[in-house]
Parts: C-alpha cells; structure tokens; sequence
C-alpha cells in the first residue's frame, strides 16, 4: 500500500468490530428476527419447513429466488453424488486428512469435476462420508440415486438410514440451509463479489464455518454433556468460566431469545424417540436421558450466564441441540461440523449467486491507527 492508498482511506470512525448491525447486502433468501426468535427461510418459518419439506425442495426454493432456478434438483444432485463418487479415488488424500473439516475443503478446492453449484452441493455428503469411511480403514459406499440427499448421506457413512432418521436428518439439513449474513455466508459472498468461481466461494465459507465461534461449537457441546453427566453441571460451568472459556452452545450474535432452531431440533428429537421407541434396541431410552441432561445443562448454563451478564441475554443457540440431533442419528461428533456444511452450502450458493448479481465487489474500509512515515 503507498501513501495515495492512505489518502483514500476514510477517516471516520471504526464501526464495532464485529460489524453488528453492518447492513451489507439485500437479500431474499431468509430473514432472521433476533429480538423475536424468528428465522423465515425461502418465505417460510423454520418450524413449518422443519415439518414439512424436503432438503432438495428448500434448496430449490433457495436457488430460484437468488435467480438461478433449477429443474428437477433431486434428480440432479443424485447424477452430482454420483460423480463425486467417482473422483473418490484421486481426492483420497485430501478426503483422509485427520481432520473432517481439513478434509472437506482440501477436497472441495481440489476437485476437478465440482465446478459449479449443484455439483459443489451433491459432492459435500458424499465427501464427508467417504473421508470418515477410509479414515476408518472402511470400504467406502457408493450413493444410491434412489434416496433423497438426507437419507443418501446416512447410507454411504453405512448408518441405519430409515425413515424416522431420514426424515430427522432433512428436518436438520432444511432447519440450518440458511441463515442470513452469517460469518461462512458473508465469507462466500466476500469471495463471489470479486468474481471468482463457486469452488473457491464455498472453499472460503467452509474456512469459516470451522471456528469454534460458527460452526465448530457441537463436538464441543458433546463433551461438555458427558463432562457434567452424573455431577453438577453448575460446577463445572464456572470452572469453564473461571478457565477463560466460553460456554459451548449458547450465545449468539443476533439471537436475544433463545435460538428458534433449539426449539426445531428439541422436537425433532422428541418426535425420532417417539419413534424408535416403538422398535426395542435402537437407542430412544437414551435420546431421552441425553435430552434430559441437556436441559438441565441449558438451565445452569443460563442462569451462570444471566448472573454475569445481566444486560446480555445468552440462551441456547442452534449448535446446543445439533449435538444432541446429530448424536441420535450415531454421525460421529468429528462430522458435525462437516454435516452443518452440507446443509448450510444450499444457502451459501444462493447467496453467491445473489451477490453475482449485485456485479458489486464488497471492500470495506479500515481506520489507519498505525504511525505515517515523517
Ligand atoms: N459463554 C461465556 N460467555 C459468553 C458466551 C458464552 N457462550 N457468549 C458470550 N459471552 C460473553 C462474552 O465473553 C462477552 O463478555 P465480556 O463483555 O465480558 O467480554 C459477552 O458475553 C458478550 O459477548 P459478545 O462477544 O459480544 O457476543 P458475540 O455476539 O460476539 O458472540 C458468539 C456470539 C456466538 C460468538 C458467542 O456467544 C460465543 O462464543 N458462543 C459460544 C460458541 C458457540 O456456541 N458458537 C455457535 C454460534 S451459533
């Protein structure tokens, strides 16, 4: 940077520096209410999609109002896991990196054959899957193009694949397909506004849906139920506290409320208990005692962090109760993060491709607080 650049730089005043409450772009895609604890996707309440629709029909939705409307997507995204599948042999050594994360973006940025959206989007389970599969020493599995996207993922990780988590694991994938101007979408939209392509889009918002401050916070929120299981959670929450450390799951940059998606995953696991419970042996007694405990979890967490930030309202946020719909569903808590992203890159490319047609780079500025040169 020469000195003409520091003449260009505004001299005002930095805004917060986690730009709160920064309006950067217009969008159609979904709408969050922080002070109500209301998350409308694709024109629809969260609860209601949750309910009723399909991962493919919500990423439909989403596409077509970024003005990229695509004809039959389930069918194109089981051609798209099908390919993917295809490059599993060349990208082993990006799908084995230790890491699910490192994996999925080693993988996504590598791949010759991904080079746009539906491709990017049929390719995440299949890499998430096959990754966890040779990091086990396992065979991988090939997508059946006779499941939906949901049910596909659970089947190539060799999970039980019924109906009742199916229909749990789209309930999932559907909550979390967006979510305004979050941190990885904002990511996806700073790279898309300079024009370069998707992979490199979705390789960015993959970087930042890692932290632990997005969407690391689930495995973290696994260990904390089986730390404070049997004891006091309280206990253990102020040491979390008196160490430094930030509760896992609870918070949230635009939430006052608590998270409306806790609500969407608490009945998700309610209603998967229900229905297991019917079939013995197959995990419900211990849905149940896990959901128990995460209540009394969220409860102590609450009332610690209303105790130290009276004017701050911290409740439960989305990543308290993916760790529990997540763990029903036996995906390991190292895919957590992967599995977020497979969800959330429906939300991603429409945002890309609303932000494409913006043609408008985004490049805020910086306050110099540095010293000049005499
Ligand atoms: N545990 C403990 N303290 C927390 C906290 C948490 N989960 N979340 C916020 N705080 C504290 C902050 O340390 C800060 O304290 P200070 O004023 O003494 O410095 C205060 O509450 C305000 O927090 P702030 O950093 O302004 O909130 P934010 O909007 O920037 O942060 C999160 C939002 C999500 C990053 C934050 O709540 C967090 O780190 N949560 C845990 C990680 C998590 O669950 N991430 C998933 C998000 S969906």
């Amino acid at each position: 940077m020469n000195l003409n650049d520091l003449q260009a730089e505004p001299r005002a005043e930095a805004r917060p520096s986690g730009l709160e409450g920064v309006v950067v772009a217009d969008t159609k895609l979904s709408h969050v209410d922080g002070e109500r604890g209301e998350l409308v996707i694709a024109g629809a309440r969260a609860e209601v999609l949750a309910e009723s629709a399909e991962f493919e029909t919500v990423a439909e939705q989403l596409l077509a109002l970024a003005g990229a409307p695509v004809v039959g997507l389930r069918a194109a995204l089981a051609r798209a896991r099908a390919a993917a599948y295809a490059t599993v042999a060349e990208l082993s050594a990006c799908l084995t990196l230790p890491d699910a994360m490192d994996a999925l973006l080693a993988a996504t940025a590598r791949a010759s054959s991904g080079r746009d959206a539906l491709s990017v989007l049929g390719a995440l389970p299949v890499y998430v899957a096959a990754g966890e599969r040779l990091r086990r020493g396992q065979r991988t599995i090939a997508p059946d193009p006779t499941l939906r996207h949901a049910q596909d993922f659970l089947h190539m990780l060799g999970l039980s694949a019924d109906s009742a988590r199916a229909r749990a694991l789209d309930a999932y994938l559907v909550t979390v397909s967006d979510h305004s101007l979050n941190a990885s979408t904002f990511a996806a939209r700073v790279v898309a506004s300079t024009g370069s392509d998707v992979v490199a889009s979705i390789a960015a918002a993959l970087g930042a849906l890692k932290g632990p401050l997005h969407g690391g916070a689930p495995g973290p929120v696994l260990d904390m139920l089986d730390a404070t299981r049997g004891g006091d959670p309280r206990a253990w929450l102020e040491a979390e506290l008196r160490a430094g450390r930030r509760i896992m799951g609870m918070g949230h940059r635009i939430y006052r409320v608590r998270d409306p998606r806790a609500f969407v995953f608490e009945r998700a696991l309610a209603r998967l208990e229900r229905e297991l419970s019917a079939e013995p042996g197959t995990g419900s007694a211990r849905i149940l005692e896990r959901l128990n405990h995460a209540r009394r979890v969220e409860q102590a967490a609450e009332t610690l962090l209303a105790e130290r930030h009276p004017g701050r309202p911290l409740r439960a946020n989305v990543e308290f109760y993916t760790a529990l719909l997540l763990e029903a569903l036996a995906i390991p808590r190292t895919l957590f993060t992967a599995t977020f992203a497979i969800g959330r890159c429906a939300g991603w490319l429409a945002h890309i491709e609303e932000q494409r047609r913006t043609g408008r780079l985004i490049r805020p500025a910086a306050r110099y607080i540095g010293s000049l040169p005499a």
